[in-house]
């Protein structure tokens, strides 16, 4: 009896058993689990698959569609993602699905950077809105644009941390500091991925790119960067490690070569910091063919090195140099790359496919473009963004707005250039759909003002054909507003510049236009801050436009007409000259502050980080601390009343500062904490308050990353006024 008893359990233990449906189709059980059901089923092929993006490049050509797709291998983990409609998805997703053994959907990446058809301001110039619930919106508003496209992940948010407007990659992030990149990166976080993956077409962010990047020498792309361990710690990691702590799904490495070690094999960055200390859980990819490229650098002598020097450091997903496709199977097998190495970046690959809820909706739902591109609410957002993106330089006697003024003379290349007013990295934008300047001038001026437009002068080169009769077209207005500036193409991506300054046929017309005598506006719209010594001083105002995306010339022109009263700030520095770069507000002290300085021109520069003026007047009261003396675990809020004595509504933007003046190891002259942004009605007061958490506000980190609070005396700044506080 227990002979036949044991026969008939042995034979259902090792017979096959149909399972109807397995443990990671289960869309009940927990993640954890069903990755590693999932994991446990995979053969080394499949898994090597899933460590790979492939791409499609552009390819806008509809009937090769199925050649270009039958080319790639439907087991692969991701796939950049080109095509603006879910067709082309939907057919690769078909094959993953239907033609692999366990059906493991692809993920289909891209670079959503500001907007996908709906294209908002660049993030340089987002930043300088410091209004993160409008780029939280932006970010939430893209992700349904693109991911009823079928992107389900996009390269963004960049917070490279930049200091040299040379490097055309400084128009991609938040500006020159790290609390500033920590805020809107959380925020774009937020705004991507919302809650939780699965829901309201949200897209699964990338925090790229990791890290240091910004900090190429001489602001050229690609290049070696000097970075101690004090100043990664200080300025280039805050902004990722807020990220992290948001949720971001994955991490982007960088180009960049870490003071000898690049950033796709450094295992100290990829390993020990993010994945070690800050327990990060979503996995990481490389930047474009990087794996490969770490043979140009001197890192790696061939191919297959350098796909085991990228796995083993912690880089997780080859972003198309096919080095892991191609030489992962040998490494493992030889032992080169340990099978557990495989196993963490297939689970952190998988584990995001199951979050995003890919396994229940692997296909992109096909409905008319029409109900998810360019729909009111996402343009409404574009276009406040814009207005309070603009930062006003310069206003000298309150030129603008301009009121009263009969004729105006509008002139520079930038007001028939609606092209360049995407910036960079503008996904699927169309030209024809940005808001040309002179339809808004002309619509913002009907009936108050006389206008002639005349572009005058080329962005670039050495035509002056058009300066005498724009110089006759000046003559005859009361006001001349000049649009110039930077083509898309002059910042973003292999865009560097020798000089921040504008072209030399540009900085002519100005002076030419000078001639007129009339009162003059420079409008600039540009991708970098620009060095202004030569121009400045022949204007009477100045603003900064940006790249606005698809509002145009819209948001500028009620700032020229009065209708917006501007509110955006700088969150980068404008030097005077290019020479005078690295220039940023939270610089380290001089061992002799008041000597050292340039000999030819002043050494401060030209508009510090915060700058941006109003219509409005804001008055400032008294500094308070609600305690001068705090223990270390103990709070303080530090609060100050801001009136609006002016006559219009504004929004103001208080930036709070504080200050180590002695420290174990050094600390910047000030370093911001918090910021605020709140709408003041003309004769009002708002009182903006900072709760001081002096372990997370007052403490530094030393070159390994490790936190202290020193007791003693701090500063905390506001507006040009110090409070002391003292720590016990
Ligand atoms: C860029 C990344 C981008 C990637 C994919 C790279 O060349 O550096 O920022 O996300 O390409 O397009």
């Amino acid at each position: 009896m227990k002979s036949i008893l044991c026969l008939i359990l042995s034979c259902s233990l090792f017979s096959p058993v149909k399972e109807d449906k397995p443990l990671y189709k289960d869309a009940s059980r927990p993640v954890e689990e069903r990755v590693e059901d999932l994991l446990g089923r995979m053969t080394q092929e499949e898994k090597i698959l899933q460590l790979n993006q492939y791409t499609l490049g552009q390819n806008t050509n509809e009937n090769n569609i199925g050649e270009v797709t039958a080319k790639i291998p439907a087991g692969i983990g991701s796939l950049i993602y080109f095509q603006e409609d879910p067709e082309m998805r939907n057919e690769m997703q078909k094959r993953a699905m239907e033609e692999t053994r366990l059906g493991i959907p692809i993920l289909f990446g891209f670079d959503v950077i500001h907007g996908y058809r709906t294209v908002y301001p660049i993030p340089l110039a987002q930043a300088c809105s410091w209004n993160t619930d409008l780029v939280q919106q932006a970010c939430s508003m893209a992700a349904v644009e693109a991911n009823c496209s079928g992107v389900d992940w996009t390269f963004s948010p960049m917070i490279d941390v930049a200091r040299d407007g040379r490097w055309g990659r400084i128009s991609e992030g938040y500006g020159e500091d790290p609390y500033t990149n920590a805020a809107f990166c959380v925020a774009s976080v937020k705004g991507y991925q919302g809650d939780g993956l699965r829901k309201d077409n949200r897209i699964a962010a990338c925090l790229k790119h990791y890290v240091g990047y910004g900090a190429s020498e001489a602001g050229r792309d690609y290049v070696y960067t000097e970075i101690s361990r004090q100043t990664l710690w200080d300025t280039y990691l805050p902004p990722y490690e807020a990220g992290v702590k948001a949720g971001v799904a994955t991490v982007m490495s960088s180009f960049n070569d870490i003071s000898g070690t690049p950033a796709t094999c450094n295992s100290y960055t990829l390993d020990e910091v993010l994945k070690k200390r800050w327990n990060f859980d979503g996995f990481v990819v490389s930047d474009w063919a990087a794996v490969d490229q770490l043979i140009s650098q001197g890192a790696a002598a061939n191919r297959k090195e350098a796909a085991r020097i990228s796995i083993n450091a912690g880089l997780d997903m080859d972003m198309v140099s096919h080095c892991y496709d191609q030489y992962l199977d040998t490494l493992i097998n030889k032992g080169d790359v340990s099978e557990e190495r495989l196993n963490d970046a297939v689970r952190r690959v998988l584990t995001l496919k199951f979050r995003l809820g890919l396994f229940e909706h692997p296909y992109t739902e096909v409905v008319p473009a029409e109900q998810y591109l360019l729909q009111p609410q996402s343009k409404e957002v574009a276009e406040r963004l814009a207005e309070e993106c603009i930062v006003l330089l310069k206003n000298e006697g309150n030129l603008l707005p301009l009121q009263d003024k009969k004729t105006l003379a509008v002139m520079g290349p930038l007001i028939d250039a609606p092209e360049e007013l995407l910036g960079n990295w503008s996904a699927h934008g169309r030209t024809e759909e940005v808001f040309p300047i002179q339809d808004a001038i002309r619509q913002e001026f009907e009936g108050k003002a006389n206008l002639a437009f005349h572009t005058g002068c080329p962005f670039e080169g050495n035509d002056r054909s058009g300066f005498a009769s724009a110089l006759e077209t000046a003559r005859k207005a009361d006001v001349v507003i000049l649009f110039m500036g930077e083509k898309r193409n002059w910042s973003g991506e292999n865009c560097s510049r020798s000089a921040i300054e504008l072209p030399a046929i540009q900085e002519s017309f100005i002076q030419e236009m000078k001639k007129a005598g009339k009162p003059m506006v420079l409008v600039l719209a540009s991708g970098r801050p620009l060095g202004l010594h030569r121009v400045e001083p022949l204007c009477d105002a100045i603003i900064e436009m940006w790249q606005p995306g698809i509002p145009g010339g819209r948001p500028v022109a009620g700032v020229l007409s009065g209708r917006v009263n501007p509110s955006g700030k700088l969150c980068v520095t404008f030097p005077r000259t290019t020479g005078q770069i690295p220039v940023y507000y939270n610089q380290r002290q001089s061992s002799r502050p008041t000597l050292g300085l340039y000999q030819d021109i002043p050494s401060a520069p030209l508009y510090e980080f915060g700058h941006g003026l109003s219509y409005t007047t804001y008055q400032y009261g008294e500094l308070k601390l609600s305690k001068q003396t705090v223990k270390k675990e103990e709070t303080l809020v530090a609060e100050i009343a801001v009136t609006n004595v002016g006559n219009r509504t504004g929004a103001e933007t208080v930036h709070w500062f504080i200050s180590d003046p002695y420290c174990r190891i050094t600390r910047p002259k000030r370093e911001l904490k918090h910021f605020e942004k709140l709408e003041i009605p003309a004769g009002e007061t708002r009182i903006f308050r900072f709760e001081i958490n002096p372990m997370r506000d007052l403490s530094f980190v030393d070159g390994e990353g490790n936190r202290f609070l020193e007791t003693g005396e701090y500063g905390v700044i506001v507006n040009g006024q110090k409070a002391c506080l003292t720590i016990e």
